[in-house]
């Protein structure tokens, strides 16, 4: 029997750990007793590790819970593309996320993450064009200004927790986007967090069962009435979502959008954040290269990963690398372990903003492509250009949380103490 190696509570105040090389300690890892549907195992061990072991030893490694259910899992980069991209031999309409496993989706064609093609593309093509680069080129200011309330903590000069201060960072832009009132952003920003890591003790309440049945309600309620009361043709989101056809799948979209952009985006912000103060010598090239923000984004997306898995049924047998699926059988894609695949990325378990040929699948791949990954490319590459364009001094200041679930691969809490320049005068 095995022990894991902890890093709860890890500290970047002390020296930077080096960087381990893919197979040491790999033989540590007990096959019969990895679980990786425990959100424990993403709070406070190693999952990477696991996934490295995974990778070599068990490409398709099946686990049962202790009430029966069972899934499979692949970790390899080729099978977790595959998984994710081949809608005809892998449905989503039996639920898309690991927790609802053995429950089924009830959102199934009505919400495009739960709907496989062909239906899937009459939920997204309505939304498709207003999410393009040059729709989104005249949200640009918006989502600059946004950048700069996530670092105006940083001015009384005291440390400050910076997970809370990223929180809501996507919800200022999407937000104005979909057209939702300004004065419901923290209540939605509350309820799509609770609905993305119900087991997270930052956003409990009760129990997961508890948390989850009040954000939906809350969501729920909230988007009916939102899209009941509108003025037409506003031409915003909420506007086009509302001509999905029902108010199901109206509801269901809105939900599915606004949880897209606030229970990711902010973690591969501060993941990133995260992973310059463990290489100083990374912060220090960023700083003396802004023009490296395009690479550190997609660096830091790739190492963050912050949709971790996702799950899918398999519709046939299907023969992957890792070994032969069966019809029927529940599979978990980890996205986080496909980004750090050693067979497809150099050095794979290094932190480097001038990767090149950086082909992760943060983003996932094929039909259900994510549909905000221009918008959030544009705002983390905002935010970064803020922050490194302004920065004077960086350093952590407490222990971090990592966020209790096995959906969303991120921090609960991560106290810094920065100084910035401040803004010019047109800021
Ligand atoms: C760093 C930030 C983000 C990450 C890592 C991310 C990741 C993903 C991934 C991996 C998928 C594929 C899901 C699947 O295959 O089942 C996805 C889908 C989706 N994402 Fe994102 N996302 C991000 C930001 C956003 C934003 C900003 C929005 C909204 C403006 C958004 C809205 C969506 C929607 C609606 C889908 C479903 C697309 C479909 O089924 O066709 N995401 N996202």
């Amino acid at each position: 029997m095995t022990v894991l190696t902890r890093h709860t509570g890890s500290d970047p105040r002390q020296e930077p750990a080096p960087e381990p090389a893919p197979d040491v300690d790999l033989d540590t890892v007990d096959l019969d007793t990895v679980d990786l549907f425990d959100p424990g195992l993403h709070a406070d061990g190693d999952p990477h590790r696991i996934w490295a072991h995974l990778r070599r030893a068990a490409p398709l490694h099946r686990q049962t819970l202790p009430d029966g259910r069972n899934f499979a899992s692949v970790t390899r980069y080729h099978d977790v593309r595959r998984v994710l991209s081949d809608s005809r031999a892998f449905t989503s309409e039996r639920g898309s996320l690991l927790d609802q496993l053995g429950h089924g989706d009830e959102a199934a064609g009505q919400m495009m993450v739960s709907t496989d093609p062909p239906d899937h593309a009459a939920l997204r093509r309505p939304l498709q064009h207003a999410l393009q680069r040059n729709a989104l080129e005249a949200a640009r200011p918006r989502i600059r200004a946004a950048a700069r309330a996530v670092l105006a903590p940083a001015a009384d000069g005291r440390p400050f927790d910076l997970v809370t201060a990223a929180l809501d960072f996507p919800m200022t832009f999407t937000g104005a986007l979909m057209g939702i009132p300004e004065q419901d952003w923290p209540d939605l920003v509350r309820w799509t967090s609770m609905a993305a890591s119900p087991e997270d003790p930052g956003f409990q309440i009760r129990n997961r069962h508890a948390t989850l049945a009040i954000a939906h309600h809350e969501l729920f309620s909230y988007f009916t009435e939102q899209t009941a009361a509108r003025p037409d043709g506003s031409g915003d989101l909420l506007d086009l979502l509302a001509g999905l056809g029902s108010r199901a799948k109206t509801v269901y979209n809105c939900y599915s959008l606004l949880l897209g952009a606030n229970a990711t985006t902010p973690h591969a912000f501060t993941g990133t954040v995260l992973a310059l103060l463990e290489h100083p010598d990374q912060l220090a090239e960023a700083r003396r290269h802004p023009e490296l923000v395009p690479s550190l984004v997609e660096e830091g997306l790739r190492w963050t990963s912050p949709a971790s898995s996702f799950l899918r049924h398999a519709v046939e047998d299907v023969e992957l690398e890792g070994g032969v699926l069966r019809k029927g059988e529940a599979v978990a894609a980890w996205v986080g372990s496909a980004n750090r695949d050693e067979t497809v990325f150099q050095e794979a378990a290094r932190f480097d903003l001038r990767r090149t040929g950086n082909r992760h699948i943060t983003f996932g791949a094929g039909a259900h492509y994510c549909l905000g990954a221009i918008l959030a490319r544009i705002a983390l590459n905002e935010l970064f250009t803020e922050l490194l364009g302004r920065l004077e001094h960086l350093e952590p200041a407490g222990p971090v949380r990592r966020l209790r679930s096995n959906f969303i691969a991120g921090l609960g809490s991560m106290p810094v103490a920065m100084t910035l320049r401040p803004t010019g005068p047109q800021g």
